[in-house]
């Protein structure tokens, strides 16, 4: 700086290299996340228990890329569920810009689901997904443009977008795929055509030329509107009457050129000054971006944010959880991946990174953890907060070392930490939890997804019930659905499945499931409609009602306790109950605190009656229930609005 201005006076220099740093630091372009156009395949997967998980690790490994690159491309899988993608944000975005554009185009494309691909062009990056390798991949059927037709143009702002579009195209060519242009409309006093070319970056030359080419012909099109922007298969091009073009700083990338042409240069103008000139006028701009921003809920979000205990800064938990370190990963569910993280109090926390997180619906996020946080009980993981504004919805809870029952009751050798009287407990302390949940009189709660790996152990090994409220956030968002036929299926009640028919029976259902699971230690794997048969349920059922039930018990209860009949009469009694809640008719399975009654209590138990999907009289599995996922993937829109007729008739 010194060098070149030796003649400026020192004070300047130093307020001047402030100030840039001030704006370098906190300049937010407009990350552009406006959806242009979204479009889905026509071929469903294959499998979802092997889709679901393929496209979401696709999409954290990009999101990874997207942060230090501006682009990313990922393959995950094989066979015919292999899921191949590919985002990129437009050159002229800040990297935190980007990170938002592609925070919004991973919300939005599962809607897509259960077709295995699709594309989303936003106005500030682009994302697709597909079973095959499309990298390459520069035209095809479904290149369009898309016209704004708001405002009619003069024929010289025409000519302007002509020699724009024409320049962008070269410039981009010659210079790794990206370029905007800026070409002033003669005979008008500040009106321009501005223009933005850019090329995925798995293209060579020649074939981002040809998208370009093809691009820019089509935009054409939409002359004399306002707006043009052409959607290729290999590339994105825009032209608009209006400055859409960021002009932050690119984080030292060296791609892609900026073309300005000024068409009246005043001579002699010091440098200095003229960089003053546009600092302030960047600066105006953010302050009418910020007013304009100011009347609406997320800046009055920002604030009740600053102010809340609940609130954590993104950074402090990015920072807590070594930027995401996978070491620090403690699993997977169907909401997000949990990673540990330490704060620098000491305090040990646990970090839920969602993966279908909605910027724009950070006020609903914020109120609804708000909600959850004041749902309090010995027997619910209790949740700190949340990160609500920032890049991705974070949510953070308390940490609990045991991690989940999952790891426990279904593996032989940590199977041993927990005899009757523990597995007992934490069956009456899940109980209570759920009891709490649905009757708690403030909010009622029905957690939808009890299963095992959602009951946590603190470090006496008293469970926890994690992930409750969730649902209730995400009840129309359709990732949840695609989520649950992923992975849980095997706990869902036939009512809900079938009909999207809710209520707290769906819960008692599933802790039926979860109860049967811990007493015999088998997983209920009812993924397939061979499997129910050998589902823990018909199978328990079965053994119970042939007087054979011992045989079904985990080795590791008898362990220690072979002599004490009094404790084969509990477990029986144990599982009596959890077929009571597995009963097929919601109407007389019992409600949570008759069952946390009769756990502890030594009442007269009524018979169970079958569970679902048995046909009672012949013991056999309905057949007219063919594939419960047929039925799902039959109507795509909604768990809720499937037909009574496409689903088992009873
Ligand atoms: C789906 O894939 C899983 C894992 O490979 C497999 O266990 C399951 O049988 C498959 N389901 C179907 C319906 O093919
Ligand atoms: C992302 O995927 C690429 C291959 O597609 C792989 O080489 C890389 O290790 C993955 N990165 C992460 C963080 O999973
Ligand atoms: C560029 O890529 C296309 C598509 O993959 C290919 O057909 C073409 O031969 C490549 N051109 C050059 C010069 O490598
Ligand atoms: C997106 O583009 C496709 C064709 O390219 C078109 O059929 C569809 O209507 C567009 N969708 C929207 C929402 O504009
Ligand atoms: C312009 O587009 C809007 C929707 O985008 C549509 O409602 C309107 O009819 C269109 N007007 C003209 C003149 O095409
Ligand atoms: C661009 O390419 C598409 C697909 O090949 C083609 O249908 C369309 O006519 C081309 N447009 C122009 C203006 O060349």
């Amino acid at each position: 700086m010194e060098k070149e201005f030796p003649f400026v006076p020192f004070r300047y220099v130093v307020f001047f290299v402030m100030w840039t740093l001030f704006l370098l630091q906190t300049a937010v372009g407009d990350p552009r996340s406006q959806t242009v156009n979204i479009t889905c395949g026509h071929q469903l997967e294959h499998n979802s228990s092997v889709f679901v998980p393929n496209f979401v690790a696709t999409m954290e490994n990009i999101s990874e890329q997207m942060r230090t690159s501006g682009f990313g491309a990922a393959v995950t899988g094989s066979g015919p569920d292999i899921n191949y993608g590919l985002a990129q944000c437009y050159g002229d975005l800040s990297l935190l810009d980007c990170v938002l554009c592609y925070a919004e185009a991973r919300t939005v494309l599962p809607k897509c689901f259960p077709y295995n691909g699709g594309r989303i062009y936003l106005d500030g990056c682009f994302m697709r997904s597909e079973n095959y390798d499309f990298f390459e991949e520069y035209t095809g059927p479904s290149d369009s443009a898309m016209c704004g037709n708001t405002t009619r143009k003069s024929l010289s702002f025409g000519e302007s977008v002509r020699q724009a579009l024409t320049r962008a195209v070269e410039a981009a060519t010659s210079s790794n795929g990206y370029a905007t242009t800026q070409m002033a409309v003669p005979g008008t006093v500040k009106e321009s055509a501005y223009v933005l070319a850019d090329c995925w970056r798995t293209l060579n030359a020649s074939s981002c030329r040809s998208c370009l080419d093809n691009a820019s012909a089509s935009i054409l099109g939409c002359l004399p509107w306002s707006e043009g922007r052409a959607l290729n298969t290999g590339c994105f091009m825009r032209y608009s009457d209006k400055d859409f073009l960021n002009r932050a700083p690119e984080n030292g990338s060296s791609r892609g050129t900026t073309v300005v042409i000024v068409v009246t240069v005043v001579s002699s103008v010091v440098v200095f000054v003229l960089a003053l000139a546009i600092g302030v006028y960047i600066l105006k701009r953010k302050n009418i971006e910020k007013k304009r921003r100011g009347s609406n809920d997320a800046e009055k979000l920002v604030h009740t944010l600053n102010d809340s205990s609940l609130n954590f800064k993104y950074s402090a938990i990015e920072k807590a959880t070594g930027a995401f370190n996978e070491a620090n990963k403690l699993g997977q569910g169907g909401f997000g991946t949990v990673y540990k993280g330490v704060l620098p109090d000491g305090r040990e926390i646990a970090v839920k990174r969602l993966f279908f997180n909605n910027r724009h619906r950070a006020a609903d996020f914020y109120n609804e953890v708000n909600m959850i946080s004041s749902v309090e009980h010995k027997n619910l993981v209790r949740l700190l907060g949340c990160s609500c504004s920032g890049p991705e919805s974070l949510l953070i809870y308390e940490y609990l070392p045991n991690r989940s029952l999952d790891r426990f009751i279904f593996d032989p050798i940590r199977g041993k930490t927990l005899n009757w009287e523990k597995r007992h407990e934490i069956i009456v302390g899940t109980a209570e939890g759920l009891v709490y949940l649905h009757e708690n009189s403030n909010i009622r709660i029905i957690h939808r997804d009890i299963k095992a790996s959602n009951i946590l152990l603190d470090s006496r090994l008293r469970a926890k019930i994690a992930d409750f409220g969730l649902a209730r956030s995400f009840q129309d968002d359709k990732s949840h659905i695609s989520t649950a036929i992923a992975g849980t299926l095997g706990y869902m009640a036939p009512e809900y499945l079938a009909h999207g028919q809710l209520t707290e029976k769906v819960d008692v259902y599933s802790f039926g499931v979860l109860v049967l699971e811990i007493v015999t230690g088998r997983q209920n794997n009812g993924s397939k409609t061979s499997e129910y048969m050998d589902s823990v349920v018909i199978t328990t059922w079965k053994h119970f009602r042939s007087g054979t039930i011992e045989e079904l018990y985990d080795p590791n209860l008898m362990l220690h306790n072979h002599h004490d009949s009094n404790i084969k009469s509990d477990i029986l009694r144990v599982v009596h109950i959890g077929l009571l809640c597995t009963q097929e008719l919601q109407s007389i399975r019992p409600t949570m605190s008759k069952t946390l009654e009769m756990l502890t209590k030594q009442e007269q138990l009524p018979a169970p009656t079958n569970p679902p999907f048995v046909d009672e009289r012949t013991m056999e599995l309905n057949d007219t229930c063919e594939d419960p996922f047929y039925a799902l993937r039959g109507v795509p829109s909604s768990i809720a609005t499937i037909s009574d007729s496409s689903f088992c008739p009873r």
